[in-house]
């Protein structure tokens, strides 16, 4: 392990000395825990505060992307789904539930998929997301392998949880977990945060990482060994979200694209939602404040909007394309959120607001790295009730009326 000195050379370096402001007066094990945090940790995405935080970088010249749409789907329900329940019975399909996030918005200390959205019932999210993908397992008669993505931070609660509440029913022969990695958090001037005098304050990576992440984990290898062709991305805060849809994945296999990402249409040009288009005639998502006016406002020739499919995290991607770009850098993007930290009397501060920036890769930037994506339009209403914030727009509230809608009983 690195020496002192050798870690003030380090943080030197970067203007970062402060981390060891305490150093002297730590007993020996939180010494070693100092030091072997500054070994591992991946200071260079620092480097990435010096410019356009929210881009991850310079963007080329995007161009409108059409999508199979809700009434081609409904026409070509019956091939899709049959294409899809094959695909599914073969045990090519695997699906990743992305549950590393800290869902700061919500302002929930468990992690997110752990929050009861029931009123008169019990309802966790989680089990919300299995009651979901178990109507897949039931129509195609076979497991769907899921794994599910934890960080650090929430992992032990995310795996007692699933055991204490029995999987909600799903096989736990087909469940594995997964840790992502993490990377240092910086307050706004730039300097790294401690979350106390022998810890620098560490959060999850972004969702970008979730590939590499399951690799490092060894899962690869049980993937291919079971014949996973496809895995199916997908967010754990979409409380309708419907995971392993025969009729996506039948859409995209029939589609002869390497990837395939389920959107839905803007409901006005300025909603905030990213947009599946291409970029430099590759397939892209450009987000909602990289826009000009000109693309939000821009009509096709059937006057509506041209770029319209917003896209909710739920992706496919074919497992050899992964692998050929598993080594690929990612973009970087500088986040600004509530971090906790250490504050100069040493006292642990929980901020309401913003107080610095977080370093995400995210998976959106990996349909960037595909030769070819089908956006797949489906029902807002049906698929789309996502738990960002406690109030308000994709709240709690939200989302409880549209699970109501939806017939699920909470
Ligand atoms: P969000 O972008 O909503 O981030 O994640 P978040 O951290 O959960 O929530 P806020 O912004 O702090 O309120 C979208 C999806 O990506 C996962 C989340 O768990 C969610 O399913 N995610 C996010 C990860 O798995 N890891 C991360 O590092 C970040």
């Amino acid at each position: 392990m690195i020496d002192r000195d050798k870690a003030f050379r380090i943080l030197s370096e970067i203007g970062q000395e402060h981390v060891l402001k305490y150093f002297d007066e730590l007993n020996e094990t939180e010494q070693k825990e100092l030091l072997s945090q500054i070994e591992i940790t991946d200071f260079s995405v620092l480097e990435n505060l010096a410019g356009d935080h929210n881009s991850g970088g310079e963007r080329g010249s995007f161009e409108p992307l059409g999508a199979v749409t809700i009434k081609d789907i409904a026409s070509e329900s019956d091939r899709f789904t049959q294409t899809g329940v094959e695909a599914l019975k073969a045990g090519k399909v695997a699906a990743v539930l992305l549950a590393g996030g800290q869902g700061t918005r919500l302002g929930f200390d468990k992690p997110k998929g752990m929050f009861n959205i029931g009123v008169d019932t019990e309802l966790y999210i989680f089990q919300c997301l299995i009651n979901n993908l178990m109507d897949v397992v039931k129509l195609a008669g076979a497991w769907v392998p899921l794994y599910i993505m934890t960080s650090e931070k929430n992992n032990s609660e995310t795996v007692e949880f699933f055991k204490e509440k029995n999987y909600f029913g799903y096989d736990p022969a087909y469940i594995r977990f997964f840790i992502q990695d993490m990377a240092p958090s910086v307050d706004t001037n730039g300097k790294i945060l401690m979350e106390s005098r022998s810890k620098i304050s560490l959060s999850p990576n972004g969702n970008g990482g979730w590939f590499s992440s399951l690799v490092r984990a060894g899962l690869l290898d049980e993937i291919k060994e079971k014949g996973v062709q496809w895995i199916n991305v997908f967010a754990v805060d979409n409380v309708l979200q419907r995971i392993a849809d025969p009729s996506f994945i039948g859409a995209v296999i029939d589609s002869g694209m390497q990837s395939g990402g389920k959107v839905v249409s803007k409901v006005s040009p300025d909603e905030r939602v990213g947009v599946l288009c291409l970029e430099d005639g590759m397939p892209s998502i450009v987000e909602y404040y990289e826009m000009t006016e000109e693309m939000r406002t821009l009509l096709d020739d059937n006057r509506e909007l041209a770029y319209k499919y917003g896209v909710i995290l739920n992706y496919l991607f074919n497992v050899d394309k992964l692998e050929e770009i598993c080594d690929r850098k990612m973009p970087v993007h500088v986040v600004s959120k509530k971090i906790p930290f250490m504050n100069d009397n040493g006292e642990l501060v929980k901020p309401d607001s913003p107080n610095g920036y977080k370093f995400e890769t995210l998976v959106l930037d990996m349909v960037h790295m595909q030769d070819s994506c089908l956006p797949y339009e489906v029902v807002r209403d049906k698929e789309f009730a996502p738990v960002k914030n406690a109030e308000g727009v994709d709240s709690v509230e939200s989302a409880r009326k549209l699970l109501q809608a939806n017939g699920v009983k909470i």
